[in-house]
């Protein structure tokens, strides 16, 4: 099968031919149909979280169910074969504090988060038998991967591969960080700086919780027609003067919105949008920044205006619960997700997309097989 491979920080992912193994106890095969390009790849491709290759990159996919492990039991799992599943990048455990507390995005036994399948393994190799890794265990940007059953879950009928592409990553980690890790409540004012598949999906998920004020912040201007396309009552262009940004995005929210949203992973963005906060507002970062990068702010004011930093991974997403919630969303077209794809590639599209993602260059690139 053809896979995007990530050999090292910093160099081409490469298109190779590479063989996959049957899967084993407790896996399925998928043959993928749909792979977002996300942002969290390029941080991969770029060092700025260096990880040990090589691995087939992409973690935002969907496909059919090819084949059952041994002992998979469709009945139980919903797993049969031909229905279309939409992958998780998160597969719990099942046995640790967190998957036990019923927050799997706390796990800490995942196999995805060591880029291997449950057992440590892989099922991926090249001709001469080296191995080469799924990362966060599904390696998605490949015609066909060997994920755990936890990793797969199957979508109602008629959601659109691409649609559930994207609810394994951009859609699941903003409109979870909305509905799930901030829980805001409806007539809320919130402010979305960063305005890529994660920042539109907050831009959508704000919507859906019914907020009252929602104003879209992003360098490119394209980017916020989108965003008002999709339900935001304002926008601002973010400029070269940052305290100009920050009076507009001020005086459009009434002094400062209940939640803002960080959906890009900068340190200057996160500090401006701790420091947009009125008292009793809430940041909520969901942007992932590079190893190693603090960020400040000023302690007292913070205190004693009751302020509040929430981090969210993965939008708190339970993935066998909210993911078919967002697609029976879709379905009845409350979430339209489809709208966040711009452009449709093959695998050697790839680099492209992330030279497109570097420049903030248009919406969500999906490699279609
Ligand atoms: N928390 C999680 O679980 C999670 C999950 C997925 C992705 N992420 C992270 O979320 C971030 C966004 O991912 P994405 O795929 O949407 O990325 P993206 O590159 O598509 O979007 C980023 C957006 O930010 C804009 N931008 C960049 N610098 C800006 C600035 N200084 N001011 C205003 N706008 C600016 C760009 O124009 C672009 O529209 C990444 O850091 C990614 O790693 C986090
Ligand atoms: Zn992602
Ligand atoms: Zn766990």
């Amino acid at each position: 099968m053809r896979a995007a491979v990530f050999q090292q920080p910093g160099r081409a992912v490469a298109i190779e031919d590479l063989i996959l193994d049957p899967p084993r106890a407790g896996e399925v095969r998928v043959r993928i149909l749909a792979s977002g390009v996300c942002h969290s790849d390029l941080h991969v491709r770029d060092g700025e979280w260096p990880r040990p290759g090589p691995f087939v990159i992409g973690h935002e996919g969907a496909g059919i169910v090819e084949a059952l492990g041994p002992g998979v039991d469709p009945a139980a799992t919903g797993l049969t074969v031909g229905r279309l599943v939409a992958l998780s990048w998160y597969a719990p455990c099942g046995h640790c504090p967190g998957c036990l507390a019923g927050r799997e995005w706390l796990c800490s036994d995942s196999g995805s988060s060591r880029h291997r399948l449950a057992d440590g393994s892989t099922r991926t190799h090249r001709a001469d038998g080296s191995e080469v890794f799924p990362y966060c265990g599904i390696g998605t940007l490949a015609e066909a991967t060997v994920v755990p059953v936890s990793a797969a879950i199957p979508m109602p009928e008629g959601t659109p591969p691409e649609v559930a592409a994207l609810i394994g990553c951009c859609v699941s980690t903003g409109v979870g960080a909305v509905l799930n890790t901030a829980r805001v409540p409806a007539g809320s004012s919130v402010v979305v700086i960063g305005l890529g598949g994660v920042g539109l999906s907050i831009v959508m998920g704000a919507v859906l919780a019914g907020a009252a004020t929602i104003v879209a912040v992003d360098q490119v201007a394209a980017k916020l027609e989108r965003a008002v396309e999709l339900g935001s009552t304002a926008s601002v262009l973010a400029g070269d003067d940052p305290v100009a940004t920050e009076a507009r995005i001020r005086e459009l929210t009434n002094g400062g919105p209940d939640y803002a949203f960080e959906a890009i992973g900068l340190a200057g963005t996160i500090e401006a949008t701790i420091r947009l906060l009125p008292p009793g507002g809430t940041a909520v970062l969901v942007g992932m920044t590079p190893f190693g990068v603090r960020a400040g702010f000023e302690v007292f004011p913070f205190v004693d205006g009751s302020r509040s930093i929430l981090g969210s991974n993965y939008g708190f997403a339970v993935a066998s619960v909210d993911f078919p919630r967002y697609a029976q969303l879709f379905l009845a077209g409350r979430l339209p997700i489809d709208r966040l794809v711009e452009r449709r590639i093959g695998l050697d599209g790839v680099e492209d997309a992330f030279d497109r993602l570097r420049a903030g260059a248009g919406l969500r690139s999906v490699v279609t097989f």
